[in-house]
C-alpha cells in the first residue's frame, strides 16, 4: 500500500512536472494590428477600431462578422493553414482556456495597434506590441501553472511566432499631424525609434522562449485606397510608400542583425513588390480594381468602415480592398503566397500536411470541447 502510494506519487511527479507530461502540439502566437486581428477589437468594447457590423467576415464561416477586418481570411490565417498549424483564438475570447492554449495558440493582435505604444490612441482601445507581449507572459504563467515550469517551457519554444505590426506607426502616428509624433521626429529619427523599440521587442520575445519567429513588413501603404482619397489627384501617396519601403529595409536589417540570438530562427519578409504590381497592374493578376474599396458607402469617400447601409462590389475576388485601408481575402491569399516564398517556410510536420478547408473559420462556439489533457 506503501509502496504504491509512493509510485503513485513519482509517477504524479514525472507526469506533471517533466517534458513527458507535455503532449504538446504546434501552436502559434500571433502578434498584429488589424491586418491579423482575429476577435480581440470586437471584445474592447470603447475600441474604435471595429470590424463587428455586416459585412465583415461575409466569406469565411457563417458569414457573420468575426472581428476580422476583410470579408475573409487574413494572411495569417492563409499562412498558417498552408502550414497545418491550428488557427489560434483571439486572446479575449471568453473561451480561451489552458486546454484551448495548448491546443491551438493564442492570437493577440488587435486593430489600431502598433509597435509604439502611443499609435493609434485615438482609437481609444487597442493593445500595442507592448502591451500583446505582456500579455503573452501572463499566458506563459497560466500554462506553466497548468504543465509545469519544464515542460511549458518546451511548448513556448516549439511554437511558431508572427509578429506583424507597423502600418499604423504612420498611417495612424507618424503621417498624421494630430499626433506629436509627427512633430517631434523627422523620417529618419522616427525610422531609429521604431525599429529600436521592435529590437527591444523581439529580444524581450527571445528572452520569453521565442525560436522560430517571422516578421512581416509592410505593403505600399501610400495605395490603400484611403491614402489615395487624401491624396488631390486619386494616385498612391509616395510618401507614406517610401516610408514603407524604408522601414521594410531597416527592419530586414534588424532581422539579420538578430541571428546571433542562440538557438533561434528568426526572419523577415514583406511583400510590397507584389502587392506594388498588383495595384500597378491588377488586370494581368486577375484583379479588376485595385485603388477603391469593395465595400463602400456609395460614392461618399473616405467611408471610414464598412456598414450594413454599405454596397458591395460585385465580385470581391477581383477587388485588392475590402475596405478603406484593408485587402480582401483573394489579395491576402497573393501576400501570404508571397510571404511563404520569402520566409521559405515548410509545413509544421515538414511533410506538407493537407491544409484545412479555408473557407471554415474556427467558431469557438461550435468548435469541440478541448479533449480532456492524457493525465486525466
Ligand atoms: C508601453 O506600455 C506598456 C504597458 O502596456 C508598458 O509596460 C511599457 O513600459 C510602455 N512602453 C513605453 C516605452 O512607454
Amino acid at each position: 500500500m506503501k509502496l504504491n502510494l509512493a509510485l503513485v506519487i513519482v509517477v504524479t511527479t514525472i507526469l506533471g512536472n517533466g517534458i513527458e507530461g507535455c503532449h504538446c502540439k504546434i501552436v502559434q502566437f500571433i502578434f498584429g494590428d488589424s491586418l491579423s486581428d482575429v476577435g480581440n477589437n470586437k471584445y474592447l468594447s470603447r475600441s474604435l477600431a471595429q470590424a463587428s457590423l455586416p459585412w465583415y467576415g461575409i466569406d469565411i464561416g457563417n458569414g457573420l462578422p468575426n472581428g476580422r477586418f476583410t470579408n475573409g481570411r487574413t494572411v495569417a490565417d492563409i499562412i498558417g493553414d498552408k502550414m497545418g498549424l491550428p488557427r489560434p483564438p483571439a486572446f479575449l475570447d471568453p473561451s480561451l482556456s489552458e486546454e484551448v492554449i495548448l491546443e491551438s495558440g493564442v492570437s493577440y493582435a488587435s486593430g489600431g495597434g502598433g509597435i509604439l505604444n502611443e499609435t493609434g490612441a485615438y482609437f481609444i482601445q487597442r493593445f500595442s506590441l507592448d502591451k500583446q507581449i505582456e500579455l503573452f507572459q501572463g499566458t506563459q504563467k497560466l500554462i506553466r501553472g497548468k504543465i509545469g515550469k519544464r515542460a511549458a517551457e518546451k511548448f513556448f519554444q516549439e511554437a511558431r511566432y508572427v509578429v506583424a505590426l507597423g502600418s499604423n506607426d504612420f498611417i495612424n502616428n507618424y503621417l498624421m499631424p494630430v499626433y506629436s509624433d509627427s512633430w517631434t521626429y523627422n523620417d529618419e529619427t522616427f525610422m531609429d525609434y521604431l525599429i529600436g523599440t521592435l529590437q527591444r521587442q523581439l529580444k524581450l520575445l527571445h528572452s520569453l522562449g521565442a525560436r522560430q519567429l517571422v516578421v512581416f513588413g509592410l505593403g505600399p501603404m501610400g495605395c490603400i485606397p484611403l491614402q489615395r482619397v487624401l491624396s488631390t489627384t486619386g494616385n498612391c501617396r509616395e510618401k507614406a510608400n517610401r516610408l514603407a519601403l524604408s522601414f521594410n529595409k531597416a527592419a530586414s536589417k534588424l532581422i539579420d542583425d538578430l541571428k546571433h540570438l542562440p538557438d533561434s530562427s528568426y526572419k523577415f519578409g514583406d511583400a510590397y513588390d507584389v502587392v506594388y504590381n498588383v495595384i500597378s497592374n491588377p488586370i494581368k493578376y486577375g484583379f479588376q480594381n485595385a485603388d477603391s474599396p469593395c465595400c463602400s458607402f456609395w460614392n461618399i469617400r473616405p467611408a471610414l468602415t464598412c456598414v450594413p447601409a454599405s454596397s458591395l462590389c460585385k465580385d470581391r475576388s477581383k477587388y485588392v480592398f475590402w475596405d478603406e485601408y484593408h485587402p480582401t481575402d483573394s489579395a491576402n491569399e497573393l501576400i501570404a503566397n508571397e510571404l511563404i516564398k520569402k520566409f521559405g517556410l515548410l509545413s509544421a510536420d515538414q511533410g506538407g500536411a493537407p491544409s484545412p478547408a479555408p473557407a471554415i473559420a474556427p467558431s469557438p462556439s461550435l468548435s469541440p470541447s478541448p479533449s480532456p489533457s492524457p493525465d486525466d
